[in-house]
């Protein structure tokens, strides 16, 4: 079922390869006994102690002068008794002070998993083997209780945690940090790996060593979960690859300030923890009251990167993106942006759609520049109307044209905006966020409109209703074009103004909800400034996200394979876009840009009347292509290959039966008088038959086997000048 319990005090959640376990102790603590490997846990009865040695370490029961917490492992570690580490929660009582307490009152065992109250999480639908443990503690003094949650996803090979908090009294408390979970483990063997950029190089890998005490924090204060960082952590021991090796990942569900830290201490232990940044939140916690954290995900694999990876693909594939995309083959489309930029008009539109639509193209989106008086970026953001100099005829007989030629028709819109030259800020300058006495910074000179305030929202939902409506949308690209200053809300009184950054996504969350659920056909990509707000709360209702700005497709294979690290390839989606690029000004072949492409959600971003008659028959070769295959890199298993080259990059997409696999090698810079290298494809069966060709050309069909493959690799052709890519179609024999 997923959970034993022994004793009514020891609790062994399992999934197929997981076991975690923990364990309430004679003073009512939840100590964290072990998180690895699916063991028989016989004669895992108590922690051990960190030290024998109390040195420094205070004693917060007079009956038991040999306990600390200090030095003990935790599930919910607490503020100011005897932990001195990073506490998982902190909260001021109505007297000032900010010590806590908790201790273990009852436990409830659920089948299934209850949504969480204005959040997204995990989905469970009728048939998963889902069981969820709730422990709750109470505080002895003062009426308050937490609840640490625990979703066990038996078959997905996850854990999902959250908790909650609830004031049993009268009297408020503040709550100055409320993280989503902690994890202590027994030593600092590890290296952390998390994903960090900026924008237009969102999500590369970043590696760290700890085995010294040492605090490394990956966060976010922006507002939004960023381009900088990612909500993300993993620890690797120092022998795992691409391919083996033990992994610990945790990844949370929320999509604005967050922390994620791993804390070694100093008798090199180490605690992780994720949830809601501290800093910019502050939130009042009055009698009746719960506030409840986000959810966090727990992934462990012993297969190394891709085990972890496909783990949380399969996990985000069926249980988080919206059930009407699961395993639906995204639409080719065409986004207006690097073509036209803010220069549109009916007929520019449509004529682009006529070339687009030859060409196979299925859906055409209409990005910025359609609304208001936006002929640049400095005004109309919350003037939601077509532009009538440039669609005399409204932008429902532009839709209604390109539907016509056979495609789907989409808009770009920045729902969360406001232009201070808009007719909605002279309206209502009160629904902007902000501070008193500080003038409000701009950003790509707009600000940002107050989600925290429900009048906020209902204008959001009220008018993309409408758009949606009217225009019968198939697509929204929906965009986030800055980051949160002077946080602050003209609706909440002083003591509630530290609530806004979280009150915030909760508004959007709100929104999105909404939507969702009115326009369930509707397909939302996400996108802030590229891949600014790539993280899972945004993934539960965009089933795709624009990963990044950069359309530069030798930059984007260092962000599309740090995105695919833990986003399922459907949810990334790559343009081809026209050369020299238009954010690094490189030139690269049409082709390889295309590979690049295709190994995401094929899209293209460039003019299509201008391509040469060489070019536009390539394009259709691509998209015929990319038509048969989309079912198997879109929802296939995805590897990173190890290419041994800092100069190549590899990827696998295998068919779950394993009888059909491509297999993409892309080289950068050339060299001469070069050893020639072999790219080893770890993931085929060994045992079974192959026939392998170069896709490109049809090349000859050559037989192999999976063994072969793995332990000898392919032999890498000859390949003259920078940026090639070589592409293998895989069949079972
Ligand atoms: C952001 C997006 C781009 C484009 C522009 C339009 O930067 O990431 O793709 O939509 O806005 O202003």
């Amino acid at each position: 079922m997923g959970i034993d319990i022994l004793d009514q005090r020891k609790f062994h959640l399992y999934t197929n390869n997981t076991s975690y376990v923990l364990q309430v102790d004679a003073h009512g603590q939840i100590l964290h006994l072990y998180w690895g490997k699916r063991i028989h846990p016989e004669s895992l009865t108590d922690p051990v102690r960190t030290t024998p040695i109390l040195a420094f370490s205070p004693t917060p029961y007079a009956d038991d002068p040999q306990y600390s917490l200090d030095v003990l492992p935790q599930e919910a570690p607490m503020f100011g008794r005897s932990d001195f580490r990073e506490p998982l929660c902190q909260l001021r009582f109505d007297d000032g002070t900010m010590a806590s307490e908790y201790v273990f009152e009852s436990y409830r065992l659920t089948l299934g998993k209850p949504p969480l109250l204005g959040l997204p999480s995990i989905r469970e639908e009728a048939g998963d083997s889902v069981v969820t443990l709730s422990l709750t503690l109470r505080d002895p003094s003062y009426p308050l209780t937490m609840t640490l949650s625990y979703s066990v996803l038996e078959s997905f090979d996850v854990i999902t945690r959250s908790v909650s908090w609830h004031n049993e009294g009268s009297s408020p408390y503040e709550m100055e940090r409320a993280l989503s979970m902690t994890v202590d483990f027994p030593d600092a063997d590890y290296r952390l790996l998390h994903l960090a950029g900026a924008w237009a190089r969102e999500r590369g890998e970043v590696w760290s060593e700890l085995g010294q005490p040492k605090k490394v924090s990956v966060e976010s204060r922006r507002g939004a979960s960023s381009h900088q960082m990612q909500p993300f952590l993993a620890l690797a021991r120092p022998h795992t690859t691409r391919d083996s090796g033990d992994i610990f990942a945790t990844h949370l569900i929320y999509s604005g300030n967050f922390l994620a830290f791993a804390e070694v201490d100093q008798y090199l232990t180490t605690r992780i923890g994720i949830g809601i940044n501290p800093s910019e939140f502050h939130w009042i916690l009055n009698g009746g009251d719960t506030f409840q954290s986000p959810e966090a995900v727990l992934v462990y694999s012993d297969k190394g990167q891709n085990g972890m990876t496909s783990i949380f693909h399969h996990l985000y594939q069926e249980r988080l993106i919206p059930p009407a995309f699961r395993r639906v083959e995204r639409p080719i489309l065409l986004n207006t942006w690097e073509a036209a930029y803010f220069k549109l008009s009916e007929e520019t539109i449509v004529s682009i759609a006529e070339s687009a639509a030859d060409l196979g193209v299925e859906l055409l989106v209409v990005d910025d520049g359609w609304f208001g008086h936006r002929d640049n970026d400095r005004s109309s953001l919350g003037d939601w109307h077509e532009d009538r100099n440039k669609f005399p005829d409204g932008l429902a007989s532009t839709a209604q044209r390109v539907r016509s030629l056979g495609m789907k028709f989409g808009l770009w819109v920045e729902p969360e905006m406001i232009s201070p030259v808009s007719a909605l800020y002279a309206k209502h300058p009160e629904w902007c966020m902000g501070v008193p006495h500080r003038p409000p910074s701009l950003a790509r000179h707009q600000l940002v409109l107050d989600l925290s305030r429900q009048d906020v929202q209902d204008f959001v939902i009220d008018t993309l209703s409408q758009l949606i409506e009217e225009l019968q949308l198939d697509y929204l690209k929906w965009d986030m074009n800055r980051h949160l200053s002077e946080v602050g809300s003209h609706g909440l009184p002083p003591r509630q103004q530290q609530e806004t950054s979280h009150r915030y996504i909760l508004g959007l969350y709100r929104v999105l909800e909404a939507i969702t659920t009115r326009y369930p056909q509707l397909l939302i990509e996400g996108c802030s400034g590229g891949g600014g707000r790539f993280d899972p709360g945004m993934l539960a209702y965009s089933p795709q996200i624009w990963a990044s700005d950069n359309t530069d497709a030798v930059a984007r294979l260092a962000i599309q394979q740090g995105t695919a690290l833990v986003y399922p390839v459907s949810t990334v989606t790559a343009h081809v876009s026209d050369v020299p690029n238009h954010q690094t000004g490189r030139q690269v072949s049409l082709g390889f840009r295309a590979m690049v492409a295709m190994s995401g959600v094929l899209g293209y971003e460039l003019d299509p009347r201008r391509l040469s008659d060489e070019d536009r028959e390539a394009v259709k070769e691509q998209i015929r292509r990319y038509k048969e295959v989309r079912g198997l890199v879109q929802f296939g298993y995805y590897t990173v290959l190890e290419t041994r080259d800092p100069n190549a990059y590899g990827w696998m997409f295998r068919s779950h039966d394993g009888h059909q696999a491509l297999v993409f090698y892309f080289r950068l810079m050339a060299r001469a008088n070069y050893p020639r290298t072999r790219l080893p494809v770890v993931g085929l069966p060994l045992e079974r038959s192959y026939a392998v060709r170069e896709w490109e050309g049809h090349g000859q069909w050559l037989s192999t086997n999976g063994g072969e493959l793995r332990h000898v690799g392919l032999v890498i052709p000859d390949l003259r000048d920078d940026y090639q890519a070589v592409v293998w179609e895989v069949l079972a024999l």
